[in-house]
């Protein structure tokens, strides 16, 4: 919001003849507790730690829904029955496939680039060869609302494929998409409960209100341009590490600690002494604090559960140690949380993901939300078009370039 409501005079001063009161301005950083938008599509109440997709509590939707159906309530509106069910599988199968212009793209070398710069850019790609490109009518957006989510796990499976010479494994229609995105990436049949955990960790992570990527699709959206600009724009504001970037740095902090391990009773302390030496610093634990929750985060809840879980199944249980140790201490010391990132990040990593591709793998997820956050922008659109608070110099005269 501009301090001044004149144009300046030659003199610097504020024009004859135009009032020069300023309004009141409340300025709230980085948009803390400001509701930007209405929203039927999920519900934090960050006291309680409680989160809802559509009226239906996490706890009850994690475990106990498969990633199509939550995909299905959030651009659909409710979960689908068992025909609904069938052809919305049906036409995200159909949807996945990667169309020319993309093909075409990841010949570029674009495989070389670093996954979500890479990813970012090949998203955007997929509008080319969308059949409903050019069109933001509410069926033309469920399409390709329903096409994004089906074709993001292969996007992601296929740069990786590309980076490192391999060929992708056929989809196998046995799979749902949990199962084909961790075939595709390990080259290998996913074990029943890894397809089990990766199906909750994309139910987790598929929405979740006004996050920094959700708000940037809407702003997109709200300009009525498409759906393909809108979530690229919202990769880009994915990758920074304060969002969707800190999965990826949680597992790569889990790894130097790991590293510094040469003597098995000296683990906890060496998890300790680094925790100790961030907030000293007071440098920030990646996967720890939230905007919104004041108390547990309810998907590091299942997150936590999942990660024990696995560690017992893999045989491999020093990464959900250390991650509870690093847990408990961060608390102590800083009465911090861990946040959805904390235990995704042991997690992806039993199973079989790679490190770099977990901020990726957390779009294929997201991508549901916001697809469904376009779809209510759409719908009920109004640009959104805040004010800013001016700091900069008052009213002054242009010299000519002689009197500079
Ligand atoms: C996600 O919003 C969403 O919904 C996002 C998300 C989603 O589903 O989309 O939940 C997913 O992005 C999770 C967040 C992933 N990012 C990180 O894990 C990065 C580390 N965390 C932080 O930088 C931080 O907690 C944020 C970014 C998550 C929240 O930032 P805020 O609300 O702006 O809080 P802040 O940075 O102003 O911190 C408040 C205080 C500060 O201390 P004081 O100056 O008051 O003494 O808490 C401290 C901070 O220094 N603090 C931390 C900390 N997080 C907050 N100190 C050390 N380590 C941390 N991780």
């Amino acid at each position: 919001m501009s301090q001044h409501s004149a144009p300046p005079t030659p003199e610097g001063g504020p024009a004859v003849g135009h009032a020069a009161a300023s309004r009141d301005v409340v300025s709230h950083r980085g948009l803390a507790d400001v509701v930007a938008a209405s929203t039927a599509i999920s519900d934090i109440d960050g006291r309680a730690g409680l989160l809802f997709y559509r009226g239906y509590d996490i706890h009850d939707l994690s475990g106990a829904v498969s990633f199509e159906e939550c995909a299905h309530l959030l651009h659909r509106g409710d979960l689908p029955d068992r025909e609904q069910l069938t052809n919305y599988r049906a036409e995200l199968a159909e949807g996945r496939r990667l169309g020319a212009t993309t093909e075409a793209v990841l010949t570029t070398g674009v495989a070389t680039q670093p996954p979500m710069e890479a990813l970012r850019t090949l998203v955007s790609a997929l509008s080319a060869d969308d059949p409903d490109t050019g069109s933001n009518a509410p069926d033309a957006n469920a399409r390709k609302a329903a096409r994004l989510v089906a074709q993001m796990p292969t996007l992601v499976a296929v740069y990786h494929a590309r980076r490192t010479g391999s060929t992708v494994p056929d989809v196998d229609p046995g799979l749902d998409i949990a199962g084909n995105f961790l075939l595709q990436i390990t080259g290998r049949r996913p074990d029943p409960a890894a397809v089990a955990a990766f199906d909750e960790c994309l139910v987790l992570h598929a929405d979740h209100t006004m996050n920094a990527s959700t708000f940037a699709a809407r702003v997109c959206a709200a300009t009525l341009s498409d759906m393909h600009s809108a979530v690229t724009a919202a990769m880009g504001a994915l990758k920074g590490p304060l969002h969707g970037g800190a999965n990826e740095q949680v597992m790569t902090m889990l790894a130097d600690i790991d590293e510094r391990v040469d003597d098995e009773s000296a683990r906890q302390r060496i998890v300790d002494e680094h925790v100790r030496a961030k907030l000293d610093t007071d440098q920030k634990i990646m996967g720890f604090g939230h905007r919104v929750y004041r108390t547990e985060d309810p998907r590091a809840t299942h997150l936590r559960r999942m990660s024990r879980r696995l560690a017992q199944l893999t045989g491999e249980p020093k990464w959900y140690e250390m991650s509870a140790h690093l847990e408990q201490t961060v608390f102590q010391v800083k009465a911090l949380r861990p946040n959805v990132d904390f235990y995704a990040a042991s997690v992806y990593h039993y199973l079989g993901i790679p490190t770099d591709l977990f901020t990726p793998v957390f779009a294929i997820s997201r991508m549901s939300g916001w697809t469904a956050h376009v779809i209510e922008q759409h719908a009920d659109n109004r640009l959104i078009r805040p004010d800013s608070e001016y700091i900069g110099q008052p009213p002054r005269r242009v010299k000519p370039l002689s009197e500079r």
